[in-house]
């Protein structure tokens, strides 16, 4: 049997104040995208900036609904909200920010597969892979390299022939 050892580099800095000036706007833009979440069930608001090749930024925020599933991430929100305006555009990086209304998130709040599926769908069409930062309300910030290392052995358009 051969077995396959599949292992990525995560970067971490402290915070937010130690990211390079242009994530740091980044993040920024997540955080304040934050308050646009509507979130009325879970009480967890989650932002998302995207930042494109031609340095426009496009940030989306969860929106739920009283029928549970109806709802949306905040990734896929910008990520579909940058598709839909830059079509063509490539995606560069994606910041991502958690904040709860009732205790501190004070660690990287990663997006959840299905944000994940929806990333890397954009990294297959643009065959360039996006940088994912993410970040609580304070606290550490990981950075990824490409959503193809969160997400590894995704399934994409290459098996539809
Ligand atoms: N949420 C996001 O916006 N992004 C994620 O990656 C994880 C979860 C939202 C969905 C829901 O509105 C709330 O957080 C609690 O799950």
């Amino acid at each position: 049997m051969q077995k396959h050892n599949i292992s990525f580099e995560l970067s971490e800095v402290e915070s937010i104040a130690a990211l390079a000036p242009d994530e740091r706007n980044l993040m920024q833009k997540a955080i304040a995208a934050r308050e646009g979440a509507y979130a009325p069930y879970s009480n967890f608001h989650v932002g998302a900036a995207v930042l494109m090749e031609n340095g426009a930024i496009v940030i989306g925020s969860n929106q739920e609904n009283a029928s549970y599933p109806s709802g949306l991430c905040a990734e896929r929100v910008a990520i579909f909200h940058a598709g839909a305006l830059y079509p063509g555009e490539t995606i560069t990086a994606i910041a991502i920010t958690a904040s709860a209304k009732a205790y501190t998130v004070d660690r990287p709040a990663a997006p959840c597969g299905n944000c994940r599926q929806s990333i890397s769908e954009y990294e297959t069409k643009q065959k360039a892979p996006i940088r994912i930062l993410f970040m609580g309300a304070v606290g550490p910030v990981f950075i990824a390299e490409a959503m193809a290392d969160l997400l590894p052995l995704a399934f994409n358009s290459t098996f539809l022939k």
